[in-house]
């Protein structure tokens, strides 16, 4: 059977715009998959929901995972977020993803210092 490729489009923390491919439960999580390809900064809690560093808002598109406690608590504590916040870690690698747009957030967005 062939193995269908799905894409996705991500606007990095430097406002540019990517497209990534992958295939169906290539990886855990959203997470891993631009950890592994894309980027390599976030993840510092490996997936778990507690560090925040994978905070994304979903600009176009809709994920049926739902919430969990574990991810809306960490949401709660970081600055920024939205209706559209989620954290990669907890988005499985589905046909939900296909053709969804969404930012990376970073500490940079918020213009702390
Ligand atoms: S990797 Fe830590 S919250 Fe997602």
């Amino acid at each position: 059977m062939l193995k269908e490729k799905y894409n996705f489009t991500y606007i990095d923390e430097f406002g540019d715009s990517n497209s990534a491919e992958f295939r169906l439960n290539e990886y855990h999580s959203l997470m891993d998959l631009l950890f592994d390809k894309y980027l390599q900064e976030w993840g510092d809690c490996k997936g778990r929901a507690w560090c925040g560093t994978c905070h994304i808002q979903i600009l176009k598109g809709t994920l049926s995972a739902k919430m969990q406690s574990d991810e809306k608590h960490t949401l709660s504590k970081l600055d920024g977020v939205t209706v559209q916040s989620r954290l990669a870690c907890q988005i499985p690698v589905n046909a939900d993803l296909h053709n969804i747009v969404f930012k990376v957030i970073t500490e940079n967005d918020f213009g702390t210092n």
